[in-house]
């Protein structure tokens, strides 16, 4: 990970250094320093690319000043606009724009000392990379940069803020992991592994396989992944921050982890198949998440819980026409072996509050195609049962820039899912088809505050952006741990 580093402001003498610069404003301090040892250079830059400050722009020179490689001029937008969000992504641009060099400083004098730190946390989530599997990159084309130093005037304090952002860092690259790794090497078993791993971070984790899941009789999970010769397993990770004070009830968070949806014997074509490796990308939210909490020591009770298998077609796989007794012991008629993460979710949502009774479930999914359709890459659905909740997880979205949006629920849709011979099947019709699949959740949940969030059009990005590069966004990490944050820490 980049090495963030915070210092008081000193006039940088080698390697790469940004400045940032709000709308309108003028070079001032160090800024105006930097400009009058570069003889006039990067007041002149600016005037020639027209640059005013605006918010994602910046202007690039190189070797301006002796001893100086680039000086990188970072647009923040309006001063009276400005939110941690904006100087995480003004973090990210001199992340992705000095990814050549290997060390740059960042002027960051005007800045508070949680707006520093935020500098830091946009830096090294865009500087995330997934180097596993390359043996024959040029030097030339990997990115060089490994440490940015942070000049703050209350630079203890910036640093003080940066710790649990680290934290929360950490926790992000470990779901862009998990999601990013193929198929074929993260398995349900694998991802239990890792999981397991958070026992270091003071998580108590708990790893169940077939025997156990059998014996408490999830149906609905074990018809998924019985087409499969990987074993299914789920994963409940504890973390009890709060301190034993009140014993309170927890909070809890479930995630869809289905580590390759072939969609089994309803298989479909095979272009954009590959894309089903990153349908575990709610799990690895939740996983990342946990990281996330016992990593920044948060002071609250929080349950995770990951429902792990593999969709495959196969002699021994489900059938469409088969009926299922999910762990409720609703039966439940498998008419389309694709519509299989709401099987999963279903027995692992029941276990979850017999088992916890939580103050909230929020259950994060990349179930369906038609979320996407619905909110594009933009937003991840929300369908919840409770006001509070969903206003507190759209305000969390805003903060983080994970955005939601909310979607309906009703009686109405529920009657899609009527079955003719069990209590409901797994498929409605084609209109309105995110919203029947909440529905089909919903019959899990026993009238608990939830939230389900379909976050296919939000788990994988196919392009760059200020924070996430191109790949596995960690979409829900930041947005859960700043729910846990802002309301539920004591
Ligand atoms: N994992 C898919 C949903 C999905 C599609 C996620 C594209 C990300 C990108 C899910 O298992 C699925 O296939 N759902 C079906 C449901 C249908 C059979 C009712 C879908 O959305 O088409
Ligand atoms: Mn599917």
């Amino acid at each position: 990970m980049l090495d963030i580093a915070f210092s008081k402001p000193v006039p940088p003498k080698a390697g790469a250094v940004a400045l940032l610069l709000a709308e309108e404003e003028a070079l001032t301090g160090a800024a105006a320093a930097l400009n009058e040892a570069s003889g006039g250079a990067i007041a002149r830059a600016i005037e020639v690319a027209a640059f005013k400050g605006q918010k994602g722009k910046t202007v690039l020179l190189f070797a301006p000043i002796e001893g100086l490689t680039r000086v990188l001029v970072v647009g923040l937008g309006k001063r009276a606009e400005l939110t941690t969000l904006t100087v995480e992504e003004a973090g990210g641009a001199i992340a992705a724009a000095l990814s050549q060099e290997v060390q740059a400083t960042i002027l960051a004098e005007g800045l508070a000392p949680s707006e520093a730190a935020h500098l830091g946390l946009g830096a090294v989530l865009r500087a995330y990379r997934f180097d596993l599997y390359r043996t024959k990159e040029k030097p030339e084309d990997k990115p060089k940069l490994t440490g940015i130093t942070v000049q703050a005037e209350d630079h203890a304090k910036a640093r003080a803020a940066f710790v649990p952002l680290k934290a929360v860092a950490e926790g992000i690259y470990l779901a862009r992991d998990l999601v990013t790794e193929p198929p074929n090497v993260l398995t349900p078993t694998e991802m239990a592994e890792r999981c397991r791993a958070l026992t270091k971070l003071g998580v108590k984790v708990e790893i169940m396989g077939p025997k156990e899941l059998e014996k408490l009789g999830f149906g609905a999970l074990l018809g998924v992944s019985q087409g499969s010769v990987q074993e299914p397993r789920m994963v409940v990770m504890q973390w009890n921050g709060a301190g034993g004070r009140k014993p309170r009830k927890p909070l809890v968070f479930v995630g869809q982890g289905v580590t390759f949806d072939t969609r089994g014997i309803s298989i479909k074509p095979a272009s954009g198949m590959e894309d089903m490796k990153w349908d575990m990308a709610g799990a690895g939210a939740v996983v990342g998440l946990m990281a996330a909490l016992a990593g920044r020591k948060a002071k609250a009770d929080v349950v995770g819980l990951v429902g792990l298998v593999e969709n495959m077609p196969s002699g021994t796989a489900q059938r469409p026409g088969d009926v299922v007794t999910s762990y409720s012991g609703q039966t439940i008629e498998v008419l389309n072996t694709d519509a299989e993460g709401r099987l999963v979710l279903a027995d692992v949502l029941w276990y979850a509050q017999e088992k916890f009774d939580p103050a909230f479930m929020v259950n994060l999914a990349t179930l369906t195609g038609a979320i996407i359709v619905a909110l594009g890459q933009e937003h991840g659905g929300m369908f919840s049962n409770d006001e509070d909740l969903a206003q507190k997880l759209t305000s969390a979205g805003i903060a983080t820039g994970e955005k939601l949006w909310r979607m309906p629920l009703g009686e109405a849709y529920d009657k899609a899912i009527k079955s003719d011979i069990a209590d409901m099947k797994n498929i409605g019709g084609r209109h309105g088809s995110a919203i029947i699949a909440a529905q089909f959740i919903q019959r899990f949940v026993n009238s608990k505050p939830w939230a389900h969030l379909d976050i296919a059009g939000m788990a994988w990005s196919s392009k760059d952006t200020a924070c996430v590069p191109k790949g596995a966004t960690a979409y829900g990490v930041r947005l859960l741990d700043r729910l846990v944050r802002d309301h539920y820490e004591a």
